[in-house]
């Protein structure tokens, strides 16, 4: 593991390997990457490739058979901690929002706030801030079941950035909208974390969305077979 300046690298993915099914289902087949601090970048590749799971083990959601993950300089492969790398430094946009339909918008997107124990007027004050960038603040008291999809994918993407994560990990973040939707929720994204400074690793089949981040990793059968810069 190159450890001359983990901080700098913000995600280091290391000849990593994963199957499931005891070894039935090979899905990672070596894959190493580096992210830069500040930079965003596109996953993209067919249905199948294994986008969600490099996701997955890039948060410490899923485990690895083997290889090597930090983030920030943290192993979350190894590290016990790994629950507190994802509460801290990592924000989660997935692609059917899971946000809790019961719930109002704003009840919703303080869930990571309880989690993290912060303090709620900094939390309530943070969520006015990020939902008036996102257009939807005055949709935050309506339950979630009564919201349209692009305003439950704005919602989930407030949420995400709730705890101001260093990197931000979106699944199809705007897979389940229509064109028009898509295109300006896509930008909405990638305008909020350029404006912080944040990483940025997303997963996309659209080629034309990928297009518009700084870098496009092209996955094939569980291996990165080439990039593009954009
Ligand atoms: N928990 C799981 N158990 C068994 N197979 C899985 C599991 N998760 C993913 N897979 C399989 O791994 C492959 C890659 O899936 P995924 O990472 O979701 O790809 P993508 O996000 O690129 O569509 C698929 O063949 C999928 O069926
Ligand atoms: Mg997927």
């Amino acid at each position: 593991m190159n450890q001359e300046n983990p901080m700098k690298a913000q995600v280091l993915v290391e000849d990593v390997w994963k199957s499931f099914d005891r070894g039935r289902i090979e899905v990672l087949k070596g894959v190493t990457l580096t992210v830069p601090e500040g930079q965003i970048v596109a996953l993209c590749g067919v249905s199948g490739c294994g986008k969600s799971t490099l996701l997955n083990v890039i948060s410490g959601l899923e485990e690895v058979d083997s290889g090597n993950v930090r983030v920030s300089g943290h192993d979350v492969v190894h590290e016990s901690t790994r629950i507190d790398l994802l509460r801290h430094h990592i924000g989660y946009v997935f692609q059917f929002h899971h946000l809790m339909p019961d719930l109002t918008l704003a009840e919703n997107c303080l869930v990571p706030l309880i989690a993290i124990g912060g303090n709620r007027a900094d939390g309530l004050a943070r969520l006015q801030e990020l939902a008036t960038a996102t257009g939807i603040q005055h949709r935050l008291t309506q339950r979630v079941r009564d919201l349209s999809g692009g305003e439950r994918q704005r919602g989930a993407l407030v949420r995400s950035l709730m705890n101001d994560p260093e990197l931000l990990l979106c699944d199809e973040p705007t897979g389940a909208l229509d064109e028009s939707n898509r295109s300006r929720v896509f930008d909405l994204l990638l305008e909020l974390v350029r404006a912080r400074g944040r990483t940025l690793v997303l997963a996309t089949h659209d080629p034309d969305l990928a297009s518009r981040c700084d870098r496009t990793l092209k996955m094939r059968d569980g291996r990165i077979e080439g990039e593009t810069h954009g």
